[in-house]
């Protein structure tokens, strides 16, 4: 098939800033007139209507994960996130129930309580605080230790094995082969690993699975949990944040929280359908396809803005307005869906929604001192640079 890139001029005049710092204007922009299109600066399609990112994220047949174009792959093996069709489900399905919303509730609620508590204790007696840093990523990485049952690793190293692989990854995708410090990173998570499921039972959500992946080899179990350290590290830091940024951002909705506490799923679902933290989600084309007027040989990136379908005018009436009164709240499409639908959802809302309920109780005068710093930015994560507040001391506990 030969294709149609030409034919997308709005798309020509798209630069890498436009998505990183004004990306809701771009989609406003392009969905009208060029649903998809060609992006030259990103070298993808980008799609930016809702309606055709659902189609595109529920036709795993024409639109795949399973291609070298990804690189999480090849650092740390198959896994859930770059296989399809059959092999995805046996990867994936070890994984389902001990992610359902009753076990995460009943794993997780006390733990991730305790980790937030702790937090707020340690930054009481300061009176100011950079948040997305020293809390909202400390919650997130404090809890997937957890979840993988490697509580006697200390914070530090965790972050260290997991900035390597990263890093790695980020260089497998700019063209250079897998580092030797990557392989050792992961090596040494395989390490650390091995004995939480020798350990066996339900001592944590990971050994859990382990029980119920008769399929899976260890180093399959090994390749899937170095993915949900990806899935719900860097994500749900920028989640939180973004629930903070706007909550903080809109004083009126902020005071009403403050009094009815109930309120706060509903700004937190808000929050991420405003904001998602992952804002796009990639594809590559399995055969020639026609999609709108676009016109995508076999192979080619697909990139499905979560941003843009979120903010899509058709399902969200005046998309802009941080509205936690929604009808359709739970419309957005932040975790994704079809078969690669976010798999720690449960866990990532129960991390906002606690974390917003105790800081709120705990420190009711929390403000805002750099609202610029604090609007989320970023072409793939996005969240704040930093999310500096203030605070009136107080006594530890
Ligand atoms: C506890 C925290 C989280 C964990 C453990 C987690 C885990 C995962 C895993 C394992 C997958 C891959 C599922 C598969 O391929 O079958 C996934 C997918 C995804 N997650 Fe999460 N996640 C978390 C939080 C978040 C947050 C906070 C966001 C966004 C705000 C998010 C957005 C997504 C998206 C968009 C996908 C789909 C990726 C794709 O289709 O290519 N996740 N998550």
């Amino acid at each position: 098939m030969q294709s149609n890139k030409d034919y997308f001029t709005l798309g020509a005049t798209i630069t890498i800033p436009d998505l990183e710092n004004d990306v809701h204007a771009v989609c406003h922009k392009l969905r009208p007139v060029e649903p998809v299109s060609w992006i030259p600066a990103t070298e993808c399609w980008l799609i930016t209507d809702r309606a055709m990112c659902i189609e595109v994220m529920r036709d795993a047949k024409t639109y795949t994960v399973d291609h070298p174009g990804f690189s999480t792959g090849q650092v740390v093996g198959p896994s859930m996130l770059s296989l399809d069709g059959k092999s995805h489900q046996a990867h994936r399905s070890p994984f389902e129930r001990p992610f359902r919303k009753r076990e995460v509730e009943q794993r997780f609620r006390e733990p991730v309580g305790r980790f937030i508590a702790e937090l707020i204790d340690g930054m009481l007696k300061n009176g100011e605080a950079e948040l997305r840093r020293d809390f909202c990523g400390p919650i997130a990485v404090k809890t997937m230790i957890e979840a993988l049952g490697m509580d006697e690793k200390p914070v530090h190293d965790v972050l260290k094995m997991y900035d390597t692989i990263v890093d790695a990854v980020t260089r497998v995708t700019a063209g250079e082969p897998v580092s030797a410090e990557g392989r050792a990173a992961f090596e040494a998570l395989s390490d650390s690993l091995l004995p939480v499921l020798k350990r066996g039972g339900h001592t944590s959500l990971l050994a859990s699975a382990a029980g119920a992946a008769d399929g899976l080899t260890n180093d399959e179990i090994v390749s899937n949990a170095a993915v949900l350290l990806f899935g719900g590290i860097e994500t749900t830091e920028g989640m939180i944040a973004n629930a903070l940024y706007h909550l903080f951002s809109h004083p009126e909705i902020l005071e009403q929280v403050k009094v009815d506490q109930s309120l706060i799923p509903a700004v937190v679902e808000e929050s991420l359908r405003m904001e998602p933290a992952a804002s796009v989600v990639d594809r590559y084309t399995t055969v020639d396809v026609q999609l709108g007027d676009a016109m995508i040989p076999a192979g080619e990136l697909v990139r499905i803005s979560l941003v843009g379908a979120n903010r899509d005018p058709e399902t969200f009436p005046n998309p802009d307005k941080f509205d936690p009164t929604r009808p359709n709240l739970q419309s957005h499409v932040t975790w994704a869906q079809g078969p690669h639908v976010c798999l720690g959802l449960h866990l990532a809302r129960l991390e906002a929604q606690q974390s917003l309920k105790q800081l709120l109780t705990r420190l009711p005068d929390l403000r805002l001192v750099d609202e610029e710093k604090a609007r989320p930015t970023g072409l793939v994560f996005r969240k704040p640079q930093g999310l500096f507040v203030e605070f009136a001391p107080q006594q530890s506990r």
